[in-house]
C-alpha cells in the first residue's frame, strides 16, 4: 500500500505540468515547462487560423494543432482535452512527461515537438487504441492506454501472476465502485441527499445561500509545495473563481462564469486557457457543490453504492445524463457530510478521472462547510487550507468574468 502510493505520488508529481519560472519545485522532479517560453510566440502564431471551434460566445477555442507545431494523431481536440490526454498518457504508462520528450521539453514548451522513440511508439499506439475500439467496441473508449499499461512504463504483462491469484485481494479503490441500479438494503439517494442537507445546516439554511468568499493557502506542485494566498469566490447559482497569488505578481486564475470556464496561469501552454467538454463541466460542478442545494438537478439519474475511504463506510451517488461527464459524490455513512468527489472529464482516447476531497467541516453562520480539500488529478495535487469564509457578501462581478490573461515569462522578448 505504502509503496503504491509513493509510485503513484512519484508519478503525479512527475507528471505535473508545473514549475513556473522563478518557482524552485520542491521535488526536483517535476518534469513540464519551467519557462513556458514558447508559448505567446506559439499562441500568437495560432491566432486567425481557420480551424479552431467556436466558443459559445462566438471566441475561438484552440485546437492542439492551432497551438502546437507537429500534432499528427491526436487532432481535433481542445488545447485542455489534450493535455488532459498526455496526462491520461502519464498516469497510465507510470511515465513523466520528459520519459517520452526530450529532456529539454522540460523548460520550454516549443520543445516538445522534438520526436523521440516513444513517441513514435505512442503515436503508433494511439493508432492501434483507435483501430481497436473501432473494430470491436463500435467506436467507444472500452480500451485505453491504461487497459494493458496498468501504470507500468514498461511491456504490459502477458502472464498472469499466481501471487497475485492466491494472495488476499488488495481493498477496492473507492473510486471504482459503482452504484447498483436496485440499491439492495441501501439508502435511496433522496434519503442520502436528505440526510447530508440536515447535516449541513438544513434546506432552509442552504436555500438562503446565495455567495460565499473564501480566504487561506493553495500548495501544490504548481507552487513547489509552498503554500500562497488563495481566494474563492462563488455566487449562486454556479459561478465561482479561484485565485492563487503566485510569488511575485503572477496570479492563477480559475473561473467558471455561469456559461463559460477559463484558466489563466502563466504554466499552461497559452495565457487563457479555455475550457471545453468535460473540463467544462467539471468548473460548472465545482461551481454548483458551493451551493449543495441544487446538486440534486445536476443529473436526472441517480444511484447509490457503498464503499469505504480510508476505513470510513460511505455511501455513493452515482449521477448520470447521456452525454454528459459523470460524477460519483461519496457522503460519510454516520455524519452525512460530503467527503469525496469524483468526476470523469473524457477524451477522445479514454476518461480521466479528478477528485477532490472534503474535510475539516466549520459551521459558517449556520451553514457547515469544508475548510480543508485537496484537489487531485493526473497532472498534480492541490491542498487548500481555509482560514475565513464568509456567506453572502457581495462580491464584485468582474471577479466572476472572464479573467485577464496571464502574464508569460519573457513574453516581451518573444513578441
Ligand atoms: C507516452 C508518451 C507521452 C507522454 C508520457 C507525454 N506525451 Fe506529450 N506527446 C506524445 C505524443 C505521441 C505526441 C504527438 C501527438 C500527435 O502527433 O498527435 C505528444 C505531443 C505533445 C505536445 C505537442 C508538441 C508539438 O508542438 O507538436 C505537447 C506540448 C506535449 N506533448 C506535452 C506533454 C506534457 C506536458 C506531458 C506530461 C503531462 C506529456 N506531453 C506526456 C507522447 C507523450
Ligand atoms: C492492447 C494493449 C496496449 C494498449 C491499449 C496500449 N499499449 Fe502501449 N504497449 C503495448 C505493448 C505490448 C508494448 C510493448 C511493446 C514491446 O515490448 O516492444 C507497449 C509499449 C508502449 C510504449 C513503449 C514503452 C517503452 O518502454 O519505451 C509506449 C510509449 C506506449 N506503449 C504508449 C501507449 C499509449 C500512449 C497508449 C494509449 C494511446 C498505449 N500504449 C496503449 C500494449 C498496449
Amino acid at each position: 500500500m505504502a509503496d503504491g502510493w509513493t509510485r503513484a505520488s512519484w508519478a503525479v508529481l512527475a507528471a505535473a505540468v508545473l514549475c513556473l519560472a522563478g518557482l524552485a519545485p520542491a521535488n526536483g522532479q517535476s518534469a513540464a515547462p519551467k519557462q513556458p517560453k514558447a508559448a505567446n510566440a506559439v499562441a500568437a502564431k495560432a491566432q486567425g487560423k481557420a480551424t479552431a471551434k467556436t466558443a459559445a460566445s462566438g471566441e475561438k477555442t484552440l485546437l492542439a494543432e492551432d497551438v502546437f507545431k507537429d500534432i499528427r494523431v491526436l487532432r481535433g481536440m481542445p488545447l485542455d482535452e489534450f493535455m488532459d490526454t498526455m496526462g491520461l498518457f502519464a498516469a497510465s504508462l507510470s511515465m513523466t512527461c520528459t520519459d517520452c520528450h526530450i529532456s529539454e521539453s522540460g523548460g520550454d514548451w516549443a520543445r516538445y515537438v522534438d520526436e523521440t522513440p516513444r513517441m513514435a511508439t505512442a503515436r503508433k499506439m494511439v493508432l492501434m487504441v483507435n483501430k481497436i475500439n473501432a473494430e470491436n467496441f463500435g467506436g467507444s473508449r472500452s480500451v485505453t492506454c491504461y487497459t494493458c499499461h496498468r501504470f507500468d512504463a514498461n511491456t504490459p504483462k502477458t502472464v498472469p501472476s499466481l501471487m497475485l491469484q492466491y494472495s488476499v485481494p488488495p481493498p477496492d479503490d473507492p473510486n471504482e465502485v459503482t452504484a447498483i441500479a436496485e440499491s439492495q438494503g441501501l439508502p435511496t439517494a433522496d434519503q442520502v441527499f436528505d440526510k447530508y442537507f440536515k447535516a449541513i445546516g438544513g434546506e432552509q439554511k442552504l436555500a438562503g445561500l446565495k455567495s460565499v468568499v473564501v480566504k487561506g493557502t493553495y500548495d501544490g506542485f504548481d507552487t513547489g509545495h509552498e503554500p500562497r494566498p488563495e481566494e474563492v469566490y462563488a455566487q449562486a447559482p454556479a459561478q465561482r473563481t479561484t485565485i492563487v497569488h503566485l510569488r511575485g505578481e503572477a496570479d492563477k486564475v480559475w473561473t467558471y462564469d455561469g456559461h463559460e470556464g477559463w484558466i489563466a496561469s502563466s504554466d499552461k501552454p497559452v495565457p487563457l486557457m479555455v475550457l471545453t467538454g468535460g473540463e467544462l463541466e467539471g468548473a460548472k460542478l465545482d461551481a454548483m457543490l458551493s451551493f449543495p442545494l441544487q446538486i440534486k438537478q445536476a443529473y436526472p439519474t441517480w444511484r447509490v453504492g457503498d464503499a469505504s475511504i480510508d476505513d470510513h463506510d460511505v455511501l455513493m451517488l452515482q449521477g448520470t445524463a447521456a452525454g454528459h461527464t459523470s460524477l460519483k459524490l461519496y457522503f460519510d455513512k454516520q455524519s452525512g457530510l460530503l467527503v469525496r468527489q469524483v468526476r470523469y472529464s473524457n477524451t477522445k482516447i479514454g476518461t480521466v478521472p479528478v477528485q477532490v476531497d472534503y474535510s475539516d467541516y466549520r459551521d459558517v453562520a449556520g451553514i457547515k462547510l469544508p475548510f480543508q480539500w485537496i484537489n487531485t488529478w493526473t497532472d498534480g495535487q492541490s491542498t487548500t487550507l481555509v482560514t475565513d469564509i464568509q456567506t453572502n457578501v457581495s462580491i464584485d462581478p468582474a471577479k466572476l468574468s472572464k479573467p485577464q490573461p496571464a502574464k508569460m515569462p519573457e513574453s516581451a522578448e518573444l513578441r
